[in-house]
């Protein structure tokens, strides 16, 4: 088994999966001001040292994603952030792309920036206690879109993104999504999401990445958010693990897939499904931001300094997380 493969197992196996605290100052800027709060680097410190302190980051959660501030902050004890979490026995981890910008000669879609400098980038995250990376490719679904040319140069990057993140002793997390906005079918999310997806491990196989030491962060396969079908959770979770036999190869030891805009219960009650109907060797599990964190950041909103309340659901929704990645998530248990 090599050191990257026991990584990334380390990060998704026993029900855990991952808490994507990346958001960028921007993002996490929205996030607060949505509910009222200053976005300050102290509160933006504060709210992700009170979910990184909680009792269910011992058994839910495998890994944190930060961001560049949080990785470089120290918690209220003088503990490093990235010490605070590998003391909870999660890993540490480092979102290394800069953002989706315009792509030229296709502006209306995007290309992930970041390669420049990346390898010294990493070596300073890696000092710092990161042993993983994650770089998100962002693709859209209408008639025409995703290009050839959108699903070819994101494939390119995440590849020569992830060779550099395994030269420097890290997992990279491979995240292709492909957003849910539009009125599309869930099958025309299938067949394209399966294309992206395939282009992918080309171009991983290209750049020879160690394919048993990555975790795959995609998309679940849903109907666009402005389609009026309807589509049940069980087709999704079956629609779901279609495209990831069809596109995956077998030596990946995981999949944890991001929430993007579904929500809390809605994430779980599908992770769930995917587990129950799971037919593969492929563990399924978790890597969401608004899921794991949005009721946590209303409680806390609400009274800063109330560490208890905001810990208390953060751990109610980090367990319902890690009880559908082992299949055993009930709506019961949800209200209890
Ligand atoms: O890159 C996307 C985030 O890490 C996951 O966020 O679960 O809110 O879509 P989300």
């Amino acid at each position: 088994m090599s050191e990257l493969n026991k990584i990334a197992l380390k990060i998704i196996s026993n029900g855990k999966g991952i808490l994507a605290a990346d958001e960028s100052n921007g993002t996490m800027t929205k996030r607060l001001e949505a509910v009222k709060v200053n976005s300050t680097p102290e509160n933006r410190l504060a709210f992700r040292e009170t979910l990184f302190s909680s009792e269910s980051m011992k058994d839910c959660i495998g890994g944190v994603i930060l961001f560049d501030e949080t990785i470089n902050q120290d918690s209220s004890s003088g503990k490093s952030i990235p010490n605070l979490i590998s003391d909870s026995g999660a890993v540490p981890g480092i979102k290394v792309d800069t953002g989706a910008k315009d792509l030229a000669n296709s502006t209306e879609e995007k290309i992930t920036e970041g390669l420049d400098g990346l390898r010294e980038r990493l070596k300073k995250y890696y000092d710092l206690g990161a042993r993983f990376a994650k770089w998100r490719g962002v693709y859209s679904i209408t008639e025409k879109y995703p290009s050839q040319l959108a699903i070819s140069s994101n494939a390119h990057s995440l590849a020569r993104y992830s060779a550099l993140v395994q030269e420097s002793g890290m997992v990279p997390i491979v995240e292709p999504e492909v957003l849910m906005d539009g009125n599309h079918s869930a099958d025309v999310c299938l067949s394209k999401t399966s294309v992206v997806i395939k282009k992918c491990f080309e171009e991983l196989i290209l750049h020879k990445i160690d394919l048993s030491g990555i975790i795959l962060k995609p998309n679940m396969i849903l109907n666009g958010n402005l389609s009026k079908n309807k589509i049940s959770n069980e087709e999704i979770s079956l629609k779901t693990l279609e495209c990831l036999k069809n596109s995956v190869p077998k030596e990946v030891p995981g999949i944890a897939f991001l929430s993007g805009g579904q929500s809390e219960v809605e994430a779980c009650e599908n992770l769930n499904l995917i587990n129950k109907n799971n037919d593969t060797n492929f563990i399924m599990t978790y890597s969401y931001g608004r899921a794991l964190q949005q009721s946590a950041l209303k409680v806390w909103s609400k009274n800063i300094k109330d560490t208890k309340a905001t810990q208390n659901t953060f751990n109610h929704r980090a367990k319902m997380c890690s009880l559908a990645a082992q299949g055993k998530w009930s709506r019961e248990l949800e209200n209890k």
